[in-house]
């Protein structure tokens, strides 16, 4: 009997993420709070003998194949354009990798600010890095995936949401210094739960929105840089000198700096707040956050506020709710004591719809590993 010659395949994972607290501070430097979740994207590897990469996704038509030796560089707008990417950055940073056919499938949805595409880069880039047999740096990985979506995926993305598919621990949180890189695990506890509510609604102007608060962001640094050589980014910025400097500052550029700032300051309370299970804390400082986000930084949606307030009006059990992720759409998170998350789940499914004619999505399961082979 002659055995079978084509290698076994092998399966990774790389979950979505939610973002607990610290909205748009991580291109500016500052402090962000997220977890993954138990949705995730899958890769299923078969090895090659060629240096040849072919790729085919359950979301998208068509086979794309890659030669290691002519990977075109840049945004294409494919949706291959995050394997292309990781391809073409793992090598940049010296792994010497392994043909192979990848299969990619996903429970996770696009659009819902849950971080599918960093999903996306983070999985491949693991299963490739595995393949060839090389060790995976979660932080390395993290920030090759980053690459791969600011320079060939087109989108000028901070460190967060790949930081977070790579590095997860299964019931943990991570506080993460995204000028650093530091970060600490904080346990997610008992007695409250995080819900995460998908309005199914993402605006046309999301990327664009996104890209224009980054923009913003730049131009309050660039004032503050002339006054001060010392400000790299708003993360070094008081709100002492935020208020000095009202007068040289447009309205917007102004309360947009006040959003970051106040939010870096919201996610270190927060943290402390997880730590001690203070829960009316917690979701005292997510309703402040949202607030800011809403007003200050102005990427909240009607349907994200209509989601918010029907959460804040089931009463003392949902200590919090704020928006999580890019914005303008996608989800919330919401902070709800552990006795209460059935009733709460069969009151905002309903309220939801009664308001807004939409049937929105509740994913429980906050608190997932981060990316690894599946066995
Ligand atoms: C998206 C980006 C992240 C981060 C959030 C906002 O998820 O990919 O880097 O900026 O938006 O906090």
């Amino acid at each position: 009997m002659g055995r079978l010659r084509r290698p076994v395949a092998r399966t990774y994972r790389a979950p979505g993420r939610v973002n607990l607290i610290g909205e748009h501070t991580d291109y500016n430097d500052g402090f962000v709070m997220p977890a993954a979740i138990a949705y995730d994207v899958r890769v299923a590897v078969t090895p090659r003998e060629d240096r040849t990469v072919t790729v085919v996704s359950d979301g998208f038509s068509g086979t794309r194949s890659f030669d290691f030796d002519r990977l075109e560089p840049g945004v294409l707008r494919d949706w291959s354009d995050y394997v292309r990417g990781m391809l073409i950055e793992l090598q940049r940073d010296g792994a010497v990798l392994h043909g192979a056919d990848l299969r990619v499938t996903s429970d996770l949805p696009v659009g819902a600010g849950l971080s599918s595409s960093a999903a996306i880069a983070v999985g491949v880039g693991y299963a490739l890095l595995d393949t060839a047999g090389l060790a995976v740096d979660p932080v390395k990985l993290a920030l090759a995936a980053q690459r791969a979506e600011n320079v060939h995926a087109g989108t000028q993305s901070g460190i967060m949401d790949q930081f977070i598919s790579a590095n997860a621990r299964a019931g943990q949180a991570i506080l993460l210094d995204t000028r650093s890189l530091t970060f600490e695990y904080l346990p997610l506890p008992d007695g409250a739960t995080f819900v995460v509510c998908n309005t199914m609604v993402k605006h046309d102007h999301a990327t664009s929105g996104y890209n224009d608060r980054r923009a913003e962001c730049e131009a309050g640094v660039a004032t503050f840089a002339a006054r001060d050589p010392g400000v790299r980014a708003l993360r070094d910025v008081t709100l002492e000198a935020l208020e000095s400097a009202r007068g040289a500052l447009s309205d917007p550029v102004f309360r947009r700096c006040r959003h970051v700032i106040t939010e870096n300051a919201r996610v270190l309370a927060a943290g402390a707040a997880l730590e001690r299970h203070d829960f009316a804390e917690l979701g005292r400082l997510m309703s402040a956050s949202h607030a800011s986000m809403r007003d200050d930084f102005e990427i909240s949606a009607p349907e994200v506020d209509t989601m918010v307030g029907l959460a804040n009006a089931f009463g003392p059990s949902v200590y919090g709710a704020r928006m999580t992720g890019g914005g303008f759409g996608g989800s919330t998170v919401n902070l709800v004591a552990a006795g209460d998350v059935a009733a709460f789940v069969e009151y905002i499914v309903p309220a939801y719809r009664a308001a807004t004619g939409i049937e929105p999505f509740v994913y429980l399961g906050v608190g997932a590993p981060g990316a690894g082979e599946v066995r």
